[in-house]
């Protein structure tokens, strides 16, 4: 019986645009991702054989299949040729669900770390990130995390220079929102306005992150739903307490603010947990090596 600990960094958008429906359902994306020192904690547990299930400290999470985590897994044994195993993965839930914060495909990507681990590194990091991408939309990004360009359906990356040292005040609100739902909702108007992702990778470049801060943007909190109320609701507390700029992430619920001061950021998360409900304080973390 062998096992590994693994971390899931959850990973906040500098910016989302949406450039096209594709044929197979999916949407063309264009985005900047980080990921930030939220994290899930699991633990795999390798047995000869048996079923793959996880269990977790959230009892809403799933055991099975529908969790991205199992599936992972799944793909791993096969890929390996070793389907027959067992692997028991228990997951530490700290990355709020339903918050655009890639709380599962963050896990995913830890059990595809977490696997090759086990087996002694059988996989490259082509083939992981080719089943990482299979996996999930986000997957790929989860894999090394740090600062990226993700285009395609999300699984074409490029990294970028590091974001600036700085801080995340991350709100999420009590509603979640579904993804597939949220993009139904983008399909039935025409996106208007779109990130200036050019601005914003010469402002990483430069190490501005002012510049970088202006151009935060989201085409999904112009959707024509009543929940953006909220959320800018919240984007507009936390500019109160001096963050540079505030966004939310992927199709929410999580709203972020970002600043340079510790003190400003740690009150913004004081008062906001008390308002809005969660509030956590994050900062960026470095892209791991595959
Ligand atoms: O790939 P994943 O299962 O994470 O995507 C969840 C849902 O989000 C898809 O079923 C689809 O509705 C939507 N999606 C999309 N275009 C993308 C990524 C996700 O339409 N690039």
């Amino acid at each position: 019986m062998k096992q590994v600990l693994e971390r899931a960094y959850a990973k906040l958008n500098l910016s989302l645009d949406v450039t096209g429906r594709r044929s197979d359902g999916y949407h063309e994306m264009v985005m900047i991702m980080q990921t930030v020192s939220l994290f899930d904690e699991l633990r795999f547990t390798l047995r000869d054989s048996g079923p793959v299930r996880a269990s977790s400290n959230l009892r809403f999470v799933p055991n099975d299949q529908r969790n991205l985590a199992v599936r992972a897994v799944q793909r791993y044994l096969e890929a390996v040729g070793e389907p027959e195993r067992g692997v028991f993965i228990e997951i530490k839930k700290t990355i709020p669900v339903g918050a655009g914060m890639a709380g599962g495909s963050a896990d995913a990507a830890a059990a595809l770390r977490g696997m090759n681990a086990l087996f002694g590194g059988r996989l490259s990091r082509e083939e992981l990130l080719d089943l990482a991408a299979g996996v999930g939309s986000d997957v790929a990004f989860c894999m090394a995390g740090g600062t990226a360009l993700a285009k395609g359906r999300g699984e074409l990356l490029t990294p970028l220079p590091p974001l600036p040292d700085c801080l995340f005040a991350i709100c999420k609100p009590a509603f979640s929102i579904s993804t597939p739902e949220l993009f139904k909702k983008l399909d039935s108007a025409p996106v208007r306005r779109h990130p200036d992702t050019a601005g914003m990778l010469r402002a990483l470049e430069e190490g501005q992150l002012r510049e970088l801060c202006h151009r935060l943007y989201n085409v999904f909190e112009d959707v024509d739903d009543r929940r953006m109320r909220t959320v800018a609701r919240i984007k507009s507390r936390l500019l109160d307490f001096g963050a540079l700029g505030t966004l939310m992430t992927g199709t929410g619920s999580a709203v972020f603010g970002v600043f340079t001061r510790e003190d400003a950021a740690r009150e913004a998360c004081r008062v906001l947990e008390k308002e809005v409900g969660f509030c956590r304080m994050a900062r960026p973390v470095p892209a791991i090596e595959l």
